[in-house]
């Protein structure tokens, strides 16, 4: 008799418990599904065109800001003929590998991964992408898997596809929107317009319609940590998946 009691305290505690945890996994799940489609703007600028940028880009979309700064304040590398910048450069292409290859900065607080779409605006230094923003990628670029990825960049007159290489090297497993934004001397005063375009080109609003179906279905195999580590076998958890979060029950 006094066991069959305990027995039943036993079974409604368990019941308990259980349903306990599957509301916290519910919660999470909806908090989730708020935060999902969240864009973050990054960006380095030294003259302030790429801040410019930035200001006639966040009037047109939502999204959080953030300013990558080098932790050296006040050098000029455009002095003596571009000397720094070239020696920042050169630097990295000869151990792109290395962290110390890379100029530092000054610490990112801002977490990635609340984010679905990162949108990376800086300047083009010999037809590369500037130092500093390359130093934030090198440390960030991995986890930003799966995420959206926009890039528009800044020059006088250069192309940018040696820009669009290094954004690739340093984000390899971004998914890239269909087009990146060049915004140079010639076509500058028009900038708020060609963002505009921009975005409708990307099809900024319907960030689904943004891949490929040949890359969705490449993607689609894949899953990531939220810290962008790619995973063969998935266990509990969240993973990133074709650019989505996935709760993995
Ligand atoms: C070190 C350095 C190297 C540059 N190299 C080039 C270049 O090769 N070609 C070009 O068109 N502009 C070059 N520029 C100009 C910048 O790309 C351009 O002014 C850009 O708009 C700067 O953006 P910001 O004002 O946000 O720094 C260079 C600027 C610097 C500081």
């Amino acid at each position: 008799m006094k066991r069959t009691f305990l027995n039943r305290i036993l079974l409604i505690m368990v019941a308990l418990l259980t349903m306990a945890c599957s509301n916290d996994e519910e919660g999470q799940a909806k908090a989730l599904t708020m935060t999902a489609g969240k864009t973050l703007v990054v960006f380095y600028s030294y003259t302030n065109n790429c801040r410019d940028i930035v200001t006639m880009l966040t009037s047109q979309i939502e999204a959080d800001v953030l300013e990558i700064q080098p932790a050296e304040k006040g050098q000029r590398y455009e002095a003596n003929n571009y000397a720094l910048g070239t020696q920042l450069l050169n630097a990295i292409k000869a151990n792109p590998n290395s962290a110390s290859s890379y100029p530092a900065i000054d610490p990112v607080a801002t977490s990635l991964t609340d984010y679905q779409n990162i949108i990376i605006v800086t300047p083009l230094w010999w037809s590369q992408m500037a130092a500093i923003m390359q130093s934030y990628l090198f440390s960030f670029g991995p986890q930003m898997a799966g995420k959206n990825i926009g890039l528009i960049v800044s020059s006088a007159s250069s192309g940018i596809s040696g820009v669009v290489a290094d954004c690739k090297r340093l984000v390899p497993n971004g998914n890239y929107f269909s087009q990146n934004l060049w915004i140079n001397n010639s076509n500058r005063s028009n900038r708020s317009s060609l963002i505009q375009n921009w975005l409708t080109a990307i099809n900024y609003n319907s960030v689904s319609a943004i891949h490929s179906p040949q890359q969705s279905a490449k993607q689609s195999s894949a899953f990531y940590t939220l810290s962008g580590q790619k995973v063969a076998q998935t266990r509990k958890g969240i993973y990133i998946v074709n650019g989505k979060k996935k709760l993995m029950k």
